[in-house]
């Protein structure tokens, strides 16, 4: 129709080395500690948002199918945050495909609101920098404010408000190889019984060890800065590995209990021990859900891979993937 506009942008999903775990301002969404992750080029989200001058309220699409209820709800309260800012009055027609399966602690919520998140600003003609894609990014998903928006390695600095709570690259192994790359343990894929989210909040209301993991998390993340910085893989993974150990001990303390891990994620688990025995350098991080992902270096790949077959988990091999682009205006 007259006066519509539209855009496309492809946004890839990313995996906390050092995991945000929380909200200290739930509306503004400031997180209690900041986080590191890394994009995988293997998954990620396409959306098309068209600004229709004309449209009587917004409609949201995902693979092909009209959202309803709260996941409908939580995209529509997102636009709402980009509408007052264009100039011109209208709703949007939003449609997402995901290569990642949806809500099964795949990270599918930071492609699926980084890619929202560029397209709706080009759709209403909003020139957004990189930090100011990131701040929007993140009031739709914690998560999406991180490397969705940059590529590579990315640090969200948790900030104390609207303006200090953005992400930015950081670099990695300046001046040496530094190519790691994250097998994929696809655990299970179904949804997840209780959700990041919910689980993330019961985490910081109840569990008595959520205040000693922000500390521990913040020496964490300094250690893999510099563990980056040097392109140290080995000391990529085992910070990346006891952080994301740390973080589910600090959900299971919760009450009640938070638990992701099934029998399979903890054979998963045993495999990758099994590996370091075995000399090679693997090491495990896991987000909502009881999917496994193994940080190893690359020639190792086809190994690690073979071994998490062999404990009976089918698997995909990431790489270091780009930052979130407009494929279409
Ligand atoms: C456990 O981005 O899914 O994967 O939008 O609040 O649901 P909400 O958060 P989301 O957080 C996922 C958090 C995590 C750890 C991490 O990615 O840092």
């Amino acid at each position: 129709m007259a006066g519509d506009t539209q855009a496309t942008a492809t946004a890839h999903v990313n995996v906390a080395l050092v995991k945000y775990c929380g909200k200290r301002d739930t509306e503004l969404v400031i997180p209690w500690t900041s986080s590191l992750s890394m994009t995988l080029d293997a998954f990620w989200t396409t959306t098309t948002v068209r600004f229709c001058a004309e449209a009587g309220e917004d409609q949201v699409t995902l693979d092909g199918a009209h959202l309803t209820g709260e996941p409908r709800r939580r995209v529509t309260k997102f636009l709402d945050l980009v509408r007052p800012r264009t100039s011109r009055a209208g709703r949007f027609v939003v449609d997402s495909a995901n290569t990642v399966p949806t809500g099964a602690g795949l990270a599918s919520s930071s492609s699926g609101f980084a890619a929202p998140a560029m397209a709706a600003s080009a759709a209403s003609r909003l020139p957004l920098d990189t930090t100011a894609l990131s701040r929007l990014a993140r009031r739709g998903s914690r998560s999406a404010a991180r490397s969705t928006i940059f590529g590579g390695s990315a640090l969200w600095h948790a900030g104390h408000d609207d303006e200090s709570s953005y992400a930015e690259a950081v670099p990695a192994g300046e001046g040496v190889p530094f190519e790691p790359v994250m097998v994929v343990a696809l655990v299970d894929t179904a949804h997840t019984t209780i959700s990041s989210r919910d689980g993330m909040q019961r985490t910081v209301d109840t569990s008595p060890l959520f205040r000693p993991w922000v500390g521990s998390a913040a020496a964490d993340l300094k250690e893999m800065r510099d563990a980056l910085a040097q392109g140290n893989p080995d000391g990529v993974g085992e910070i990346a590995e006891r952080n994301a150990l740390g973080m589910h001990a600090t959900m299971l303390a919760a009450r009640p209990a938070v638990r992701y891990f099934t029998p399979a994620t903890v054979t998963v688990l045993d495999a990758v021990l099994e590996l370091r025995r075995a000399g090679v350098s693997a090491y495990a991080t896991m987000d909502a859900g009881p999917n496994v992902k193994i940080l190893c270096h690359r020639a190792d790949a086809d190994t690690v891979a073979a071994a998490v077959r062999a404990a009976g988990c089918p698997t995909a091999v990431a790489e270091v993937g780009p930052a979130a682009r407009l494929v279409r205006t």
